[in-house]
This record gives structure tokens, sequence and C-alpha cells, in this order.
């Protein structure tokens, strides 16, 4: 029987059947919809709407209707569904006979598939948590193996300061953990039990939201039934967090393919994540790290596209809503392919410290470390700053470096210079005097590397309970 049949005569065009149908990508929400219905059984008792031995059946062949969707891709393709929650209740009432058609009393499809998605969600949450966490542990395995590499840091794309390699890649770290705790934060939204809202209206039994809450680890209710069944926040909220993730990937992608460019050559990316072309026997691309690119702009789509739909809905429920299930999907798979992706291009990355090093050598990266001398001699920095500038100059012209110029051409510039200040040039000097908390000094590296590693493991990077 169909799940609103009473009420027509006519039969719907078989164009719009297909189009209005949803089960095609509805079904990944299978195993929700059956968690939420034997939660919605076992509630019917406390009403008298289901006898326990009713109540038994009823979750038995919910239980049965998993099994066989989990043994067998045909069996969902059985029967022809508008949704995966007519699929359900048809199968039930296969199983059971009529009691099966109990089961939807005071319930909609409206709450039910709130309650299914945040169900749904929640778990999905779970899993992409660890990815992050894995992706923060590449990180610091490549900060580890190459604690000593020095590379020129970038303003501009323009070579500015030295730092070193790991504290480039803690940079990330960072960007993953504030991303790990955006979705732990939203999970404590999605954590709501819509269950119970009805249509709209709430329901005609007393039902006992509170302990179906409890029953499927819930922390809360939705506590007004219109916006429990009209409510997408949570969609948004987390497909907008995945677009914050795709840009920290991106990011990272973009830097990495310029690093693997013959002009920088700071890397090499593993064979496993690259690819060569067709024509030319030489090349060696890095699609892996462009297509990460490539596809945070599709997770920014969704969240446009969402935003896009919800904007001019009237209260509560409408059918445009049944679009945020493709959304939050290819959110997911993208989200978590592109994680994976990013852990094992990390994993397989091969760093040229010469060539990174030597990049930082070239081009006045310690011009800021001449000014920072002059100003421990006692000079204003504005002033310091002016003196080395001028400093600079006059080595371009010369093609030298600034270590090349002899210290009597410093002395033109400023009697505060002499001999020590050849120390000051040095690479090494450079980062140890910067030794500020949140620095590229290795003393302070060194720090936040133990610090990452240990928070790799901490409670609060795991999604809460239930
Ligand atoms: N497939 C629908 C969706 O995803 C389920 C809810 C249908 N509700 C309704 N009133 N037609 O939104």
């Amino acid at each position: 029987m169909k799940l609103w049949g009473g009420r027509f005569t006519g039969e719907a065009d078989a164009e719009f059947a297909r189009f209005n149908a949803s089960f095609a990508f509805d079904r990944r929400l299978l195993a929700a919809d059956i968690e939420g219905s034997i939660a919605q059984a076992e509630a019917l008792i406390n009403v008298g709407i289901l006898s326990a031995d009713e109540a038994h059946k009823i979750i038995a062949a919910l239980q049965e209707i998993l099994r066989r969707a989990r043994e067998d891709q045909a069996y969902l393709d059985s029967r022809e569904s508008e949704d995966v929650h007519s699929f359900v209740e048809a199968e039930l009432v296969a199983l059971t006979g009529d009691v099966g058609y109990k089961l939807h009393t005071g319930r909609s499809r409206n709450d039910q598939v709130a309650t299914d998605l945040r169900l749904f969600l929640r778990a999905e949450i779970d899993r992409t948590l660890p990815l992050i966490i894995a992706m923060q542990g590449a990180l610091v395995a490549l900060a580890e193996a190459n604690f000593d590499c020095i590379l020129p840091g970038y303003t501009h794309l323009q070579r500015a300061q030295p730092i070193l390699l790991a504290h480039y890649l803690l940079a990330y770290f960072e960007m993953m953990k504030r991303d790990a705790m955006r979705l732990a934060e939203i999970r404590r939204r999605v954590n709501q039990l819509p269950l119970g809202a009805g249509a709209l209206a709430g329901t005609g039994f007393a039902i006992d939201r509170q302990l179906i809450a409890e029953r499927l680890g819930f922390a809360g209710l939705a506590e007004n039934s219109l916006d429990a069944v009209s409510d997408r926040d949570f969609v948004i909220e987390f497909i907008g967090a995945a677009a914050i993730i795709m840009v920290h990937l991106s990011r990272l992608a973009e830097d990495l393919i310029l690093y693997a460019t013959t002009e920088f050559a700071f890397i090499e990316l593993s064979d496993a994540v690259s690819t060569g072309s067709s024509l030319m026997p030489q090349k060696k691309n890095p699609d892996s790290l462009e297509l990460i690119r490539g596809k945070a702009g599709r997770v920014f789509g969704h969240h446009a596209a969402m935003l896009a739909t919800m904007k001019g809905l009237p209260l509560a429920y409408n059918k445009d809503m049944q679009e945020d299930k493709e959304a939050l999907f290819d959110t997911l798979d993208t989200l978590r392919g592109c994680l994976q992706v990013m852990t094992t291009v990390l994993g397989n990355l091969r760093v040229n410290g010469e060539r990174t090093r030597a990049a930082a050598s070239v081009g006045y990266l310690n011009a800021t470390d001449l000014a920072d001398y002059l100003v421990r001699k006692g000079l204003e920095f504005r002033r310091a700053h002016e003196v080395v500038g001028r400093v600079v100059r006059q080595a371009i012209q010369q093609g030298r470096a600034l270590e090349e110029l002899p210290l009597e051409d410093y002395q033109q510039f400023s009697p505060l210079f002499s001999g020590d200040l050849f120390a000051a040039l040095q690479l090494e000097t450079s980062l140890a005097n910067k030794p500020a908390l949140g620095s590229t000094a290795p003393a302070r590296v060194r720090e936040a590397l133990a610090k990452a590693k240990s928070e790799l493991t901490m409670p609060t990077n795991l999604p809460e309970e239930a």
C-alpha cells in the first residue's frame, strides 16, 4: 500500500514519480531509519498503541530488513519505492502483516527523516574525525622526520624570512585542530531528537520523547515541533565546516604543487600519488593534489546550494528539503576522500633539504635579522629598517648576499655595525632569534611538536560519548 494513496483517484505521472522519488540516494539512511523505527516501536508500547509482543515482532522484522539489505544489495531494488521510509514500511508489512501498519502512528516522514539525517550525520562525523587526526599525525611525522629542514617562508609569494619546515607543517596542524573542534561542536547541535514532532504540530499521542532521545543516544530534544521538522541548520553548518576543511586542504595542496615544480624543487611527490602524461614521457603530475584543490569548489557549491534551498522556505516542511541529502552525502564522500589522499601524499613525500636551504639563503631573507641586530645595539627599529634597506640596495647593485659585504662597507651605513653582525646573518641564528611562543625558533618548534603529538591522542580530539 502507498503511504498516501487514499485521497487520490488518479495515478502519478511516471516521469513525475521518478522525479519525486529519493530512494536511489536516501537508501543510505536505511540503518538510521531502522534505528529510529525501533525506538518508535518501543515508544508506542508505553502509549498503548502496540503490545509488547507486537513491538517485538516489529523490531525483529526491522532488524531482518537491515540484515537482508546488508547481505544483498539487490534486495533494496526488489520493490519500487518512493523513498527509504516507504521501502521499510512496505517490507515491514510484508514480514509482519497488518501490525506493521501501526508503526507510523503519531509519526510523520517529516520528523522521521529529520531524525534519520541526524542519526546518520552523527555517525558520519564520528567516522570523519579520526581521518582529520590521521592527517594531523602525518603532518607531525613529516615534521619530525625533517626537523632540521629550513625553507623560505613567503608573504605575497616573495621570499620573506627563513622558517623550519616543521613550523610550516604545524601551521596546518593548527588549522586541522580547529576543524576537529568545529566538527565536535556541530555534533552537539546535530545530536538533538526531532522524532515526536509529527508532521509539524506534535503527535496525537503522549509519546515520551525524552525516552526516545535516551534510547537513540541524543543529548536532548528539538524543543519546538515546527522547528524540529523544518530545521536543516545542522546540514548547512556541517557542510560549512567541511568547506573550511577543504579550504585548508586546498591551500596545502597549492603549496605542495608549487613546491614540487622544477622551479622550486623543494619536494618530490611519491609515484603512488602522481600520474604521467599520455604524450610527454618526462611528466610527473601532482593529480592527487590538484583534485583535492579542485574538489574544494564542489563542497563550496553544496554549501551555497543548501543556503539557497532553505532561504525562501515557509514553515514547516517543504519537499525542497529533500535536496539536502545529495549535498550532504557528496560533501561527506568528497571530504573523506580528500583527507585520506592528503594523508597518503604527506606520508610519502620526499623533502630536498639542500634545495630548501639554498632557497632560504638567497634573496635577503636575513635582512630583518640585520635590522634586529641594530635594534639590539640601541637603534630605533624604524631607523634600523631604513639603514638595512640601504644596505640591501647596495648589495643588490653589487649582486652579493648580505654576508658577502665587507665590514667596512657596513660601517659606512652605521657606526653600530661590528664584526658580530655576520653571526646574526646566519640562517641558524635567524631561526634561534625568534624566541617568543609560537615562533619558528627550533626550541619553540620542538615544544610545539611535542604538544601536537600529545594532542593526537587527547580525548578532546575525539567525539564525545553517544
Ligand atoms: N523523502 C523525503 C525527504 O527527504 C521524506 C520526507 C517526505 N515528507 C513529505 N511530507 N512528503 O524530505
